[in-house]
C-alpha cells in the first residue's frame, strides 16, 4: 500500500509530484494520511465533490483555528475570504465580484495587457536574457490585478510579497516565520487597502473599476461591510497574482521542454486557446484544494463520516487516464479538456476569464518574439505543494 503523507513531503517531491500521484490515484485513491485527513485524486471524485455543496462545505473555520490561532489577522482574513466560506455568505460575495467583472470590463483590459507584455518583452531582448518569473510572468498579474482595482503604479511594490506571504500560509506546514510574515502581511495590507477604499469613497473611479463597483454594490443585496470589503479586496489581489504568475511560468517552461509543441503554436496561433488549458491541466498552478465534509457521503467507495477533511489534488485529477487520453502526454490541440484547474461548481474561479486573458497574450507574444528562447542555467522550483510554480527561470532569448 502507497504511503504518504503531504505533511512531510520528501525534498525531492516538488520536482516531479507526479509519479506520487499516480501511485496514489491507482492504489488508493481515496487515501488516508497519518493526521486523519484525506487525500483524494481521481477526477471523477473531486469533479462530484466539488460540485455537490450539500455534503461539502468550503467553511475553514475548524481547520483554521487551531493553524492560525482564532484571535490572528490570518485566521480573520481567511475565514472572511468568500472562497473559504459557504452559502448564503460565499453567493452573497461572489455576486457582487461576477457582477463587477463585466465582459466589457474584459475587453476594455486586453490592450492594457497587450502594451504591458510587449514592454517586458522589449527589455528581455534589449538584454538577451531573463529571469522570466520576476522579469516577465509575475510582473503580469500585478498589473493587471493593480489595474482592474485601481491601485495606483506607485503603489504596486509591496503586493506581490504580502500575497505570497499571505497564501503562503495556507501550506499544509507552516514555520513559525512563515506564520509571522503572513501575519505581518495581512495587517499591512489591510492597512494599506483601508485608505485606497476611502479614497475611493470621495473619489469614486469609472465603470471599469471594479473597487468603485464592489463599493457601489450593484446586486441590490446586502452591501459589503468594511470588513468583509476589505478582506476579500486582499483576497481578489492574493487570488489573481501566483496563480497566474505560475500559469505563465509554467506554459512557457512546457512549451520549452517540448520544442515541437512551441513550434507548432507558432506555426498556428489559433491554437492559443487549447494551449492555455493544456497548460493549465498539465501543470496546475493551485495542486491542491480542501473540503469538509458535513454529512455522511460515500466518496470513490469510501465512506467519509461529517467532520472528515479531504484534500482535492487538482494536480494528480488532471493527469488522471479516466479523464485524459494519453494523460501524461502534453498536446497543445487538447480538446475537449475538463481539467479542474479552476475547480468547478458554486466555487469555480471567478477570475478565470482574467486569468486566460493574461495567459494568452503572455504566451504567444513571447514564443513569436523569441523563437529560440532556451532555459539557460538551473531553474529553481518554488517548494509549495499547493502553488505549483517557478522560484527562478532563467532563459536565453536569442
Ligand atoms: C491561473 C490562474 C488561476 C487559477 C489556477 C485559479 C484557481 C482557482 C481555484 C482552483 C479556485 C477554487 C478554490 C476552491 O473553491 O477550493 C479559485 C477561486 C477563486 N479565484 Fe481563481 N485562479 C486563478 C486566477 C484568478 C484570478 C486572476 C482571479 C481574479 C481576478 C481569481 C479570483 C478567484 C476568486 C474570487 C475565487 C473564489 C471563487 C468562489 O469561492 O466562489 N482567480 N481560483
Amino acid at each position: 500500500m502507497v504511503r504518504f503523507d503531504p505533511t512531510a513531503l520528501p525534498a525531492d517531491f516538488y520536482a516531479d509530484p507526479y509519479p506520487t500521484y499516480t501511485a496514489l490515484r491507482e492504489q488508493s485513491p481515496v487515501h488516508r494520511c497519518p493526521d486523519g485527513t484525506w487525500f483524494l485524486t481521481r477526477h471523477a471524485d473531486l469533479e462530484r465533490i466539488y460540485r455537490d455543496r450539500s455534503n461539502y462545505s468550503s467553511d475553514k473555520r475548524v481547520a483554521f483555528a487551531p493553524k492560525y490561532g482564532p484571535g490572528s489577522l490570518l485566521y480573520a482574513h481567511h475565514t472572511t475570504s468568500l472562497v473559504f466560506n459557504d452559502a448564503p455568505y460565499h453567493t452573497r460575495v461572489r455576486r457582487q465580484i461576477v457582477a463587477a467583472l463585466t465582459p466589457q470590463t474584459l475587453k476594455a483590459l486586453e490592450p492594457t495587457v497587450v502594451a504591458l507584455v510587449d514592454r517586458l518583452l522589449d527589455a528581455i531582448e534589449a538584454r538577451g536574457e531573463a529571469d522570466l518569473v520576476t522579469d516577465f510572468a509575475a510582473a503580469i498579474p500585478v498589473e493587471v490585478i493593480g489595474n482592474l482595482l485601481g491601485v495606483p503604479h506607485d503603489e504596486r511594490g509591496p503586493l506581490r510579497e504580502w500575497s505570497l506571504a499571505i497564501l503562503g500560509a495556507l501550506e499544509p506546514v507552516l514555520t513559525r516565520e512563515q506564520q509571522e510574515f503572513g501575519e505581518r502581511s495581512v495587517r499591512e495590507f489591510l492597512a494599506y487597502l483601508a485608505t485606497l477604499v476611502a479614497e475611493r469613497r470621495r473619489h469614486p473611479g469609472g465603470d471599469h473599476d471594479l473597487l468603485t463597483r464592489l463599493i457601489r454594490d450593484e446586486t441590490g443585496g446586502q452591501p459589503l461591510s468594511e470588513h468583509e470589503l476589505l478582506h476579500n479586496c486582499v483576497f481578489l489581489l492574493n487570488a489573481g497574482h501566483e496563480t497566474t504568475t505560475n500559469l505563465i511560468a509554467n506554459g512557457l517552461e512546457l512549451l520549452m521542454r517540448h520544442r515541437p509543441e512551441l513550434d507548432r503554436l507558432r506555426a498556428q496561433p489559433e491554437l492559443i486557446q487549447t494551449c492555455v488549458e493544456e497548460c493549465l491541466r498539465y501543470e496546475s498552478p493551485n495542486q491542491l484544494g480542501n473540503r469538509l465534509v458535513v454529512a455522511a457521503v460515500d466518496a470513490g467507495g469510501v465512506r467519509l463520516e461529517p467532520g472528515a477533511y479531504l484534500t482535492l489534488c487538482i494536480g494528480a485529477a488532471n493527469r488522471d487516464p479516466g479523464a485524459f487520453p494519453d494523460a501524461h502526454r502534453f498536446d497543445i490541440a487538447r480538446a475537449p479538456n475538463a481539467h479542474l484547474a479552476f475547480a468547478a461548481g458554486a466555487h469555480a474561479c471567478a477570475g478565470m476569464s482574467v486569468a486566460r486573458l493574461e495567459a494568452r497574450i503572455a504566451l504567444l507574444r513571447a514564443v513569436h518574439r523569441f523563437p529560440r528562447m532556451q532555459v539557460s542555467g538551473t531553474p529553481v522550483r518554488a517548494k509549495r505543494a499547493r502553488f505549483r510554480g517557478w522560484q527562478t527561470l532563467p532563459v536565453r532569448v536569442k
